[in-house]
């Protein structure tokens, strides 16, 4: 055995998503988002082109991050199926959280990997910071609003045409107890051969 294993099934069980109505107004220092960021960028990477991006909202980058979802919810969705609730939860629930950190999937110019693959490496880096945030009794919330995957979003992010946004991830300490979760047994998504 190279490491603690029960450590790591506790912290792999105990990640929970905290969201942002739930979080404290304890702030987050910066140096552990770096350190969630450089877990992140531990994650498998298929022909190595790691290809996350993050944009780090804190402070007076929240109420930036706040305003630019409502108005873009606002300018890009049609009036059928706009909500003026969904308005409002885009441009205040950045306010909630300490800190907010956008990621990105960078499409290989040379397209040498499968796109779904880059999106599966980013996503393991996510799963990270989830649990790097766990260890730190940080809460996380993956948020994937619809209007992440409109191409139209990319460029206040930092990513190109062709990138993808794949999550907002809200950090926060939890101002009550940290959530329990549950999963099915394994003998129902499991099938063993020989
Ligand atoms: C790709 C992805 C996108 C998600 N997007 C949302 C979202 O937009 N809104 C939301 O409430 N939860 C979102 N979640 C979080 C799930 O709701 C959450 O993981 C699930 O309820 C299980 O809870 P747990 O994370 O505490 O185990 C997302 C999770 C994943 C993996």
């Amino acid at each position: 055995m190279r490491h603690n294993l029960s450590e790591i099934n506790n912290i792999i069980k105990d990640r929970r998503t905290v969201y942002p109505e739930q979080f404290s107004d304890r702030q987050v220092h910066k140096e552990i988002i770096t350190n969630i960021i450089q877990n992140a960028t531990w994650a498998p990477t298929h022909g190595m082109t790691q290809p996350w991006q993050f944009k780090v909202f804190v402070n007076e980058g929240l109420q930036k991050l706040a305003d630019f979802l409502g108005s873009f919810y606002k300018a890009n969705v049609p009036s059928d199926i706009y909500k003026e609730m969904k308005f409002k939860k885009l441009s205040t629930r950045p306010l909630l959280a300490p800190a907010v950190i956008a990621v990105g999937m960078k499409r290989d110019p040379k397209k040498s990997i499968p796109e779904i693959e880059e999106i599966e490496a980013v996503a393991c880096a996510i799963q990270n910071m989830y649990l790097t945030a766990t260890a730190y009794g940080i809460g996380a919330f993956w948020a994937s609003p619809k209007i992440i995957y409109n191409p139209k979003i990319n460029d206040f992010f930092g990513l190109g045409e062709k990138d993808k946004l794949i999550g907002l991830i809200f950090l926060g300490y939890p101002k009550d107890e940290w959530p329990k979760g549950q999963r099915k047994p394994i003998d129902q998504c499991t099938e063993w051969v020989g």
